[in-house]
């Protein structure tokens, strides 16, 4: 089982598998879904299921699988979501609509989040999920701007974000980079349900399986991080499961969005990994 994606990953897995097993593609982006289908059109061993990976037991369990051999979570956003303007992801799109939405079927938008929040709730998603030093100030100045006028747009909020950061922090990447994240993730509901679905994950894997996360960011790092430990630490064990995690926030540190500079680095792939071994699971 893999999420989907651009399928670059779900590629290489299909391959492998040489249509001896199974794959099952996830992703709550519909677009990914068709990007993926067309990618690996040539596969017949592959199903696309349109959900949420917070969901696994329930999808495998209503496609009548029990267990799987290998779950990937390369966790966030895809280069696909943000280098399309119409999906609002991108501070560097400035004339986009605030959407941020993984899943265009879900309600709720960083429209939504923007104009509808409190300064105290804006103040804790942009600290919380942006880790943003200014948030305090950002939150109220979105409060201000919007008595006069609805935001609407992801250059709105950037002009916000520029106007509330001291020019003396300039060189410190875009300004509007960690308030861009904290309402994605606000969005999208992306760090509160992780505990439990790496647990679950971990529950759906066959003797012998793998699980591989790949994180973005610390707050996907901690959440990984604590659920492999406690599953390490409490689960009660009757077969031997190896789990793979692959720490990949120093990659994707360096991975810029697209438009942030039109030469997008490619970095080395360094894998921190940590093996570990759940007996009497
Ligand atoms: C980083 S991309 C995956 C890229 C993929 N591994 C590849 O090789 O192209 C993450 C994908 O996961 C999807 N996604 C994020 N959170 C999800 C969730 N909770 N449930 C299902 N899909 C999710 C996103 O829509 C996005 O398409």
């Amino acid at each position: 089982m893999a999420l989907c994606g651009g399928a670059g990953h779900s590629l290489e897995i299909a391959k492998a598998l040489d249509n001896t097993g199974l794959l099952i593609g996830i992703d709550r982006d519909n677009e990914a879904l068709e990007v993926a289908k067309k990618k690996l059109e040539n596969f017949s061993n592959v199903k696309y299921i349109h959900g949420n990976h917070d969901e696994i037991q329930e999808i495998l369990s209503n496609l009548g699988i029990e267990k799987v051999d290998g779950i990937l979570l390369d966790l966030g956003v895809s280069s696909y979501q943000i280098d399309n303007e119409e999906r609002g992801f991108s501070y560097m799109q400035e004339e986009s609509m605030l959407d941020m939405r993984m899943d265009k079927t879900s309600e709720l938008t960083a429209k939504d989040v923007v104009n509808t929040y409190s300064e105290d709730e804006l103040y804790r998603i942009i600290s919380e999920y942006g880790e943003e030093r200014f948030a305090r100030k950002i939150a109220r100045n979105i409060c201000e701007q919007r008595k006069i006028k609805e935001i609407e747009k992801t250059g709105e909020l950037v002009e916000i974000i520029r106007k509330t950061i001291p020019a003396k922090f300039a060189n410190d990447g875009h300004p509007a980079k960690r308030t861009f994240q904290a309402i994605r993730i606000e969005v999208n509901n992306e760090i509160k349900p992780l505990y439990e679905t790496i647990m679950s994950s971990i529950k759906v894997l066959n003797k012998s399986g793998r699980l591989c996360v790949i994180t973005f960011h610390s707050l996907e790092d901690r959440a990984v991080k604590n659920a492999f430990n406690d599953a390490l630490r409490k689960m009660y064990v009757s077969k031997r499961f190896t789990i793979l995690c692959l720490w990949c926030s120093e990659i994707r540190k360096n991975y810029k969005q697209k438009t942030d500079n039109s030469n997008r680095r490619r970095t080395k792939r360094k894998f921190k990994s940590k093996e570990c071994k759940i007996k009497n699971f």
